[in-house]
């Protein structure tokens, strides 16, 4: 029996779960499908900047409440070289900005609870997800339900929410989308450890050894992350040898990294990838199922985010008010924003990574640019018009 729905939506991560909110906001009626469990995307450790635009977003989605009360407000960060700790203030810099610390996980909690509250149509633990007839008016989603029952909705339009291993990017014809992809020579380690943080605000930490960064989570959790060799095996790094290493890397005269249990450690590869464009007839792309940053520069949590913020006046406009405009920009309207972020994260990767080669000529040139950004307004301003945001996209709240 074929259902109906005003837009299907593949994937329940940040980006499925903001739009199918932004689209309820609006009167419209969507159908979000995930393979896996509610327990699992809730505990799925990701991502935990937010640029003030993306803080902005969520409260105007009626999901503001715990940020607000838990968020974890930082008006900078640090970079540390040649054995410097040197501040980097996005207050001064960027007109007054700031980013917050809020964890992946408790946006997801939250848009999840918003959702289930309004009875959202909301299916996890799918299986065989199948998009059809994007290039007609009526394109189809075809899942199996945890229950084993198949079913299929028409819908007005589809939105590819699935992350970078989905199966809606891969449902646009090949020939349709042009790629632009980089692979990394590195790999981040990440620890979740049960220790407050040793720092006010994030320390980014170029050292011989390689790249170190000292994130948190709540006054209680620190996240950190170690450049490991790509295709590192995380049973190379027992718990001694990883705080061995943060030690190492951050060590400074009269400052000290209090250490904790780890309560979670995974190894992330790191890719640049862009395919253009983000849309194909009645299929929309949003978030990491059209691009992946490396984590460097903290944006493809933001950028999905951002990407949702269009996509919701782009589909209002096309489902509700039959306005195509709004969904003939939306790929133009959200690549501008992604190459920016693509060029930034890459630029943040590659000033604070030590290549396996260990170039000594590459390390002065890093080291040259980190001395620049730490005594140049212009050069550090870059640094924090880019960090707290750039080219946020106007939408209608
Ligand atoms: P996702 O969060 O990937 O959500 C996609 C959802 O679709 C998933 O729940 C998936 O299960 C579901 N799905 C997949 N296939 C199907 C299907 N066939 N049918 C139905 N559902 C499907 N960014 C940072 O800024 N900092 C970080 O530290 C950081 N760490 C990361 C670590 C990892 C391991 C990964 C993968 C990403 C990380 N990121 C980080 C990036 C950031 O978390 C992502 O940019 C963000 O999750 C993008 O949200 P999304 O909703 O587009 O995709
Ligand atoms: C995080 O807190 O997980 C985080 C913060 C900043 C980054 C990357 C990850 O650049």
């Amino acid at each position: 029996m074929t259902e109906r729905t005003q837009v299907g939506i593949v994937g329940a991560g940040p980006a499925g779960l903001l739009l199918s909110q932004l689209l309820a906001l609006r009167g419209i009626d969507s159908v979000v499908v995930e393979i896996r469990s509610r327990a699992y995307c809730e505990a799925r450790q990701r991502a935990g900047l937010l640029e003030s635009g993306s803080v902005d977003l969520l409260r105007a989605a009626g999901v503001g409440k715990r940020l607000d009360r838990e968020g974890l407000e930082h008006g900078g960060i640090y970079l540390q070289f040649s054995g410097e700790r040197r501040h980097i203030d996005f207050r001064d810099l960027a007109g007054g900005r700031t980013v917050t610390i809020y964890a992946q996980t408790e946006i997801v909690k939250d848009l999840i609870e918003a959702r289930t509250a309004a009875g959202a149509a909301l299916e996890f633990e799918v299986s065989g997800t199948e998009i059809d007839g994007i290039d007609t008016r009526r394109p189809v989603l075809r899942y199996t339900a945890a229950d084993g029952t198949r079913h299929e909705v028409a819908c007005d339009a589809i939105a590819g929410c699935d992350g970078f291993h989905g199966i809606s990017r891969p449902a646009m014809p090949a020939r349709a989308l042009t790629v632009h992809e980089r692979a990394y020579p590195y790999a981040w380690l990440g620890i979740l450890a049960g220790v407050p943080p040793s720092t006010d605000e994030l320390i980014y930490c170029r050292h011989d050894t390689g790249f170190a960064l000292h994130s948190m989570r709540t006054p209680q959790v620190s996240r950190l992350y170690l450049q490991v060799d790509a295709g590192e095996n995380i049973a190379a790094w027992p718990d001694d040898r990883i705080w061995a290493e943060l030690q190492r890397r951050f060590a400074l005269p009269g400052w000290e990294l209090k250490e904790g249990p780890i309560l979670e450690k995974s190894i992330t590869p790191m890719r640049s990838f862009v395919a253009a464009p983000m849309r194909h007839g009645r299929l929309f792309l949003a978030g990491d199922a059209a691009h992946i940053v490396p984590p460097t520069g903290a944006k493809g949590l933001n950028l999905a985010l951002a990407d949702v913020a269009v996509l919701a006046d782009a589909l209002t406009a096309l489902v509700r008010d039959g306005r195509d405009g709004p969904a003939d920009a939306y790929s133009a309207t959200c690549l501008d924003r992604v190459w920016r972020a693509t060029h930034f994260s890459w630029w943040m990767t590659s000033m604070l990574h030590v290549p396996p080669s260990g170039d000594p000529m590459e390390a002065q040139l890093q080291l040259s640019q980190l001395r620049y950004l730490t005594t140049s307004r212009a050069a550090a301003t870059t640094l924090a018009e880019n960090y707290t945001g750039y080219l946020w996209p106007r939408w209608s709240s």
